[in-house]
C-alpha cells in the first residue's frame, strides 16, 4: 500500500518515518517547498538499512507522484506561534487544506483521508466539502493525540505505565474538548478510585492545554512526535483493518443529536475508513460540552467560508 502525507514539516516526516519503520506502507511525502521533501525522503531512504525495512519513500512536488493512494494525510498549513490559539490559523490553513484536498482526491479517488491541520474539525469539514467524499472516507486526527496527553498526565500522576492507562477525549480539538473522565481506568480500575476530584480536573486542564504547553516551551511550532505517533496508529487502524474504537473527528448526520458537523466521537476504524460510530449514553454535562464544542466548531466553519 501507499500513504501520501500532503505536507512534510515536522509532523508530516515525522508519520513518513513512523509509517516506513512500522513497516506499514510506503510514503510520498508532497511539499511545496521544492527539495525539501526531496531530501527528507532521501535521508529516509538512507536509513532503511539501518532500520531493517523495505519501504519506499518518495519526496514530491507533484501530485501526479501520488496517484493510488489508499489513504492520504493532509498536515499541510502553519502550525501555530506563542500566543496564538488554533483559530487563529484558520483562513490561512483553510485555503491550503482545499487546495491540498481536491489536488490529491483528483489522483486518488479511492483513498481515505485524515486531515490533521488545525484547526483541525474546521478543517476535516473543509475537506469533505471540497473532495465530496462519503463521511466514512474523511477524518481527522485530534482525539487520539488529545487521548494519549490525558492517559500520559494520568499516569504521571499515579506513577503508572502509561500502556495501563485509557481515556477517551471526544468533542473538539481546542479549548472546548471533551475529556471523559469517569470512563478513564488503570488497567480497568476507574481514575475516580484512585484520584480525587481536584486532582482529575487539574489533569483535564493540563489536557486542554496540552498543545499549547509545548508551544509555549519549544517558541518554535508545536508538537510534533505524539500527533506523528497518533495518526500512525489511525492509519494502521485502516491499513491493517485492525477496527480499532478510537476517538476520530466524523462528520456526524444525527449522532450526539448534532448534523452538519465534524467533532470528534469514538469511531470503529478499519478498512472502509470509520465502519460505525459508537453512541454513548453521556451525562447532561458532557452532552452540554459536546454541544458548546460543536457550537465553536460551526461558528468557525462560517468564518472560514466569509
Ligand atoms: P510545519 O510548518 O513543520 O509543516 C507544515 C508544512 O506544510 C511545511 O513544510 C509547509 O511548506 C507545508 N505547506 C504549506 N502550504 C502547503 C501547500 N499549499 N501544499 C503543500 N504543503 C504546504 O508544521 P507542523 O508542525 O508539521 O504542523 C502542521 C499542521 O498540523 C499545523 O496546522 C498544526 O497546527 C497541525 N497540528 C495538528 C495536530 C492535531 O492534533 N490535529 C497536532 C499537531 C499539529
Amino acid at each position: 500500500p501507499r500513504v501520501t502525507i500532503v505536507g512534510a514539516g515536522r509532523v508530516g516526516s515525522t508519520l513518513a518515518q513512523r509509517i516506513a519503520e512500522k513497516n506499514l506502507a510506503d510514503v510520498v511525502l508532497l511539499d511545496i517547498v521544492e527539495g525539501m521533501p526531496q531530501g527528507l525522503a532521501l535521508d529516509l531512504t538512507e536509513a532503511k538499512g539501518i532500520e531493517l525495512h523495505n519501504r519506499q519513500i518518495i519526496g514530491t512536488n507533484n501530485y501526479a507522484d501520488t496517484s493510488g493512494s489508499q489513504i492520504v494525510v493532509i498536515t499541510a498549513g502553519l502550525p501555530r506561534k506563542p500566543g496564538m490559539s488554533r483559530d487563529d490559523l484558520l483562513k490561512t490553513n483553510a485555503k491550503i487544506v482545499v487546495e491540498a484536498a481536491k489536488k490529491a482526491i483528483a489522483h486518488s479517488p479511492n483513498a481515505i483521508f485524515i486531515v490533521v491541520t488545525n484547526p483541525l474539525d474546521v478543517m476535516t469539514y473543509l475537506a469533505w466539502q471540497a473532495t465530496g467524499l462519503p463521511r466514512d472516507r474523511i477524518m481527522g486526527m485530534a482525539g487520539v493525540l488529545d487521548s494519549a496527553r490525558f492517559e500520559t498526565f494520568i499516569a504521571l500522576e499515579l506513577g503508572v505505565l502509561p500502556a495501563d492507562v485509557k481515556a477517551m477525549v471526544l468533542g473538539s480539538h481546542g479549548d472546548l474538548m471533551v475529556p471523559l473522565s469517569r470512563y478513564a481506568t488503570v488497567n480497568g480500575i476507574p481514575i475516580t478510585e484512585l484520584l480525587d476530584a481536584a486532582t482529575i480536573e487539574r489533569l483535564v486542564e493540563r489536557t486542554r492545554n496540552g498543545g499549547a504547553e509545548i508551544v509555549e516551551l519549544m517558541q518554535t511550532g508545536g508538537a510534533f512526535f505524539a500527533p506523528a505517533s497518533a495518526t500512525s496508529v489511525m492509519v494502521e487502524s485502516i491499513l491493517l483493518n485492525q477496527s480499532r474504537l478510537l476517538p476520530v473527528a466524523a462528520y456526524l448526520q444525527g449522532e450526539y443529536k448534532l448534523a452538519d458537523i465534524v467533532i470528534g466521537v469514538p469511531c470503529r476504524l478499519g478498512c472502509g475508513g470509520i465502519e460505525s460510530i459508537l453512541q454513548l449514553n453521556l451525562t447532561d454535562g458532557e452532552k452540554a460540552a459536546l454541544q458548546a464544542s460543536a457550537q465553536s466548531v460551526r461558528k468557525n466553519i462560517d468564518r472560514a467560508q466569509e
